[in-house]
């Protein structure tokens, strides 16, 4: 990680003009916000401003508009939220650029914040168009990015303003750098990853990058499934990519030259139907699975085995649930293990770090999620990072 400015970087802002790149992508239902978590994520870089009497301006976009105004898209729809999580009186803008805002930023005193307008209604945002990046940096004196669920799209608002603005992390920004950093920039070993969820093909690159950065890596969801095909092992019916077995062995034994061990299940929860509580339930060694079942979460024993794995770890890095999490009782071994990583982070043998829409969600459903060192907001970003790619809007900080 190299190294990039913070706040503290700041000198006397009062009455400066900072336009401050945030992530309100926000899950919406029926024109209401129903997860604050990106608000509250942003709130202290922003308040932080706020206080030090900068005029605060909000960049942010929302959904995929490409390029053109959409009424159902508006940043208006969120400003009740950001109300409220800020506590304060917010502007909203229905511009990004040009006289409007300036005329906002005239009417805005010291210590204000306005949210201006889903920055996707301009082509040139997606683009990273030079003159868009600069016709906004024309309203502001300084650039601050606390997006890092952003930063791996090279867009105007996340990695153009750099090139017009003095520029500086958020304080969000700053603690996930930190975080991820500390996970996997250069980790106190051993280091575990945990990787789950339903495809191998979505995250080919994470394991085939993580094979060489950590000591064990724990497979589960239905990717497991692809490995222990791959294996020989008979997966019934369960979700299977066997297109991608020869990939999966690659992967097994690139893992085996660096000297990191794949874990697999050797126990697990089958059931004929994919339903709550199903009648046909039962637990099995992998190698019992008859041909109408399929594997919905890992085992018992296996977890218990997991467990004790995570126990001889320094440095853990979680992605995906290991089974099909939102039906019980195949949240088990997803519950189980996060319970003993948020132990083990309690006691202080452990820093663990976690990030993934569905991993989040499974981490709280464990109520484990608060006792994990940090807690990535980020979808896409935190996946490209654990593929060990440069983010643009990261890299813009460093530079
Ligand atoms: C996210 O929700 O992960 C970020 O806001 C990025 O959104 P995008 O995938 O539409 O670029």
């Amino acid at each position: 990680m190299g190294a990039f400015k913070t706040l503290d970087d700041l000198g006397d802002v009062t009455g400066k003009v900072a336009l401050v790149r945030v992530d309100l992508n926000l899950p919406m239902d029926g024109g209401q916000v129903t997860d604050k978590t990106r608000i509250h994520a942003s709130a202290p870089t922003i308040l932080e401003l706020a206080g030090k009497g900068a005029k605060v301006l909000l960049l942010a976009h929302f959904g995929r508009p490409g390029g053109e105004r959409s009424s159902t898209q508006s940043l208006s729809m969120v400003i009740d939220a950001v109300q409220e999580v800020l506590g304060k009186e917010v502007m909203f803008v229905p511009e990004v650029a040009g006289p409007v805002v300036a005329q906002a930023v005239g009417i805005l005193r010291p210590g204000d914040i306005a949210v201006l307008e889903n920055t996707r209604f301009w082509k040139g945002e997606e683009a990273n168009d030079p003159a868009f990046a600069k016709a906004i940096a024309a309203n502001g004196d300084f650039f601050v990015n606390d997006a890092f669920s952003a930063a791996h799209r090279a867009h105007a608002t996340t990695e153009g303003l750099t090139h017009y603005l003095p520029s500086y992390a958020g304080r969000s920004m700053q603690a996930e750098l930190e975080a991820l950093g500390k996970a996997l920039g250069d980790p106190e070993r051993p280091v575990a990853a945990v990787v789950g969820g339903a495809k191998v093909s979505s995250k080919l690159a994470v394991l085939k990058h993580l094979v060489s950065k950590v000591d064990h890596l724990i497979i589960g969801g239905g990717m497991a499934n692809t490995f222990l095909a791959a294996r020989g092992v008979d997966v019934g019916k369960s979700l299977c990519e066997h297109d991608l077995t020869d990939t999966a062995e690659e992967i097994m034994g690139a893992a085996d030259q660096a000297g990191c061990t794949v874990h697999l299940p050797y126990d697990v929860v089958v059931a004929k139907e994919f339903a709550a509580n199903p009648p046909s339930l039962r637990t099995c060694n992998v190698h019992e699975v008859a041909a109408d079942e399929m594997i919905l979460d890992v085992g018992p024993q296996a977890v218990e085995a997991l467990a004790d794995v995570l126990k001889t770890c320094r440095t853990l890095v979680w992605n995906g649930p290991l089974g099909a999490f939102e039906t019980e009782p195949f949240d088990a071994a997803t519950v189980a293990l996060a319970k003993t990583a948020a132990a083990l982070t309690k006691e202080g043998s452990l820093v663990s770090v976690a990030g993934g829409g569905d991993t989040v969600a499974a981490l709280n459903h464990a109520g484990a999620a608060q006792d994990f060192t940090y807690i990535s907001t980020a979808g896409g970003a935190f996946l490209e990072w654990m593929e060990g790619r440069e983010l643009p809007g990261v890299a813009a900080l460093e530079r």
